[in-house]
């Protein structure tokens, strides 16, 4: 487990190596398509929303979000965070836990948001035990999908 600082930034679009990467060693999938894609909507979109975690010099850890204003019948403003991943060998060290303090206080000072939320499939135990401990709890929305013949 690493303890040195860890520093939050705004995604770059040099970042896109390094983040590919920890993506491939999470999912165990190369997608490199994805990830130009992904960044070029980042580079469009706030700063504040895609954010990577830096430590050792590196970076080790991944948060992308965007708002919402009325998207699934929500009332409120809501700041959705839909990926999240940190390098599994700096896991532990609260790297996860700074990318979404700070996706939380820039979505609190920047766009006075009083709700963050996220999607995720119950089954992933790690994803799940990480947000309940940060203090996310059970919504009232439920997903509903169907198989395209
Ligand atoms: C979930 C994930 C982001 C957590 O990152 P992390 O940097 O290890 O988490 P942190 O160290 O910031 O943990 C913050 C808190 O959550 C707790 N926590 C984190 N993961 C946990 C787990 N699997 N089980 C129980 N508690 C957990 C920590 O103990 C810590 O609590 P504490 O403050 O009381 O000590 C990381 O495990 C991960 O990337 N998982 C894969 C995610 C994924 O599949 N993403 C989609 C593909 S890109």
């Amino acid at each position: 487990m690493h303890r040195n600082s860890i520093d939050i930034r705004s995604v770059e679009a040099t970042d896109r190596e390094a983040i590919a990467r920890i993506d491939e060693i999470i999912t165990g999938r190369p997608r490199p398509e994805y990830w130009r894609t992904r960044l070029e909507m980042a580079a469009l979109r706030p700063p504040w929303m895609s954010l990577v975690a830096e430590t050792d010099g590196r970076v080790v850890g991944f948060l992308f979000g965007w708002v919402g204003e009325s998207e699934f019948g929500m009332a409120a403003k809501t700041a959705w965070i839909d990926l999240v991943g940190v390098e599994p060998r700096y896991r532990g060290a609260r790297v996860g836990q700074a990318l979404v303090d700070r996706f939380l206080q820039s979505a609190g000072e920047l766009r006075a948001i009083e709700k963050v939320a996220t999607l995720l499939d119950l089954d992933q135990a790690d994803v799940r035990e990480f947000f309940l401990h940060l203090g996310f709890h059970r919504g009232p929305m439920v997903q509903l999908e169907k198989t395209v013949q």
